[in-house]
């Protein structure tokens, strides 16, 4: 096979599975920068999409790039190559760059590999309620292996500790729909008709009530416009990521570790959302864990009807060719 950054249509490619990455808010905080020689591609963050309210430090942005970046080392891997990642190469003098991929000639993926990668299209943030069926433990004991795979750990809480989580979560909800930026911040990314980014009115699934699971409600502005409020009132399976660090490069990993989990979910026809108001807030409770690692998500898995993908940005709009 020729070398995936050597043509057009192979960059295209490899740039269209990445940017079918999760992103908090659907910023896609990204974009990709292929050299001359066509032997580096280089993933940027693209801080003109940080979010200053929830993420001052950049946590959030770096996980988003981080699943950007497994979907594109995944999408390498199906080629016949190896991708060879330098992780925040030069920090100093290239805040943006957050990883220089190089590919080289490989054996065939192996049949998981391939159908991770084929799963890229159908994965998606489902906030609709779940059935009661439980994830089977075999299925749990991949995703968690999943994670272990790209250097973090994913814990399935019990039903104490989810019940315990669940009310810092409802808690940080509660402080982040009362502050007016947070608010604004989330119009900002909220638009009201069709954009490339951020997320549609269509993906906000229903009102949470308040009674059950504290989920972003991503219309806290038009609660009654025409959405159906529900309870969640099926017991979730929790899951909580954490890393032993807790800096950049911890964070791009944690985003690698967030997409092998989620496509992992996906392949297996499980449903999932995420619930990081805990960590959008100072103080809410999420460095009570550091005894086990830095929490760096928390997801909902279950079984959810199917729903439909979110918008992305024009692939022409995050290459640039140097
Ligand atoms: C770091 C991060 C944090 C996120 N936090 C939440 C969240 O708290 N609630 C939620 O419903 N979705 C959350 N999401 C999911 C994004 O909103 C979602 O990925 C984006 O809207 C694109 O939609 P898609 O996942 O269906 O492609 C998060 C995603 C990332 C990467």
């Amino acid at each position: 096979m020729p070398h995936p950054f050597a043509t057009r249509v192979g960059v295209r490619r490899l740039v269209t599975a990445a940017i079918a990455a999760p992103s908090v808010h659907n910023t896609q905080p990204w974009f990709f920068r292929l050299d001359g020689s066509a032997a580096v591609l280089e993933l940027h963050a693209d801080p003109d999409r940080a979010l200053p309210v929830i993420d001052p430090h950049g946590r959030a942005l770096h996980i988003s790039c981080g699943a950007a970046l497994f979907n594109l080392r995944l999408a390498i891997r199906v080629t016949g190559h190896r991708p060879l990642v330098e992780p925040l190469p030069d920090p100093a003098r290239r805040p943006t760059l957050l990883a220089a991929v190089r590919a080289e000639p490989a054996p065939m993926p192996s049949p998981s590999q391939s159908e991770l990668y084929a799963t890229i299209p159908h994965r998606r943030t489902n906030r609709r309620p779940f059935a009661k069926r439980r994830v089977p433990q075999v299925v749990r004991d991949e995703l968690m292996a999943a994670a272990r795979e790209e250097g973090a750990v994913l814990s399935l809480p019990g039903p104490q500790t989810t019940a315990y989580l669940l009310s810092l979560i409802a808690a940080a909800d509660a402080k982040l729909v009362a502050d007016p930026a947070y608010l604004a911040e989330l119009a900002r990314w909220t638009p009201d008709r069709t954009r490339g980014d951020g997320v549609p009115w269509y993906a906000f699934g229903p009102r949470p009530s308040g009674r059950g699971l504290p989920l972003r409600d991503f219309g806290p502005a038009a609660p009654s416009a025409g959405r159906d409020v529900d309870d969640f009132a099926a017991r979730p399976q929790l899951a909580v990521l954490l890393t032993r660090g807790d800096g950049p490069a911890d964070w791009l990993r944690a985003g690698q570790a967030l997409q092998r989990v989620l496509l992992t979910a996906a392949r297996r026809g499980v449903s999932s959302s995420l619930m990081t108001q805990l960590l959008d807030v100072r103080g809410s409770g999420r460095d009570e864990h550091r005894s086990h690692g830095h929490i760096q998500s928390i997801i909902r898995f279950g079984y959810g009807p199917v729903v439909p993908g979110t918008p992305r940005r024009p692939y022409p709009e995050v290459l640039e060719r140097v």
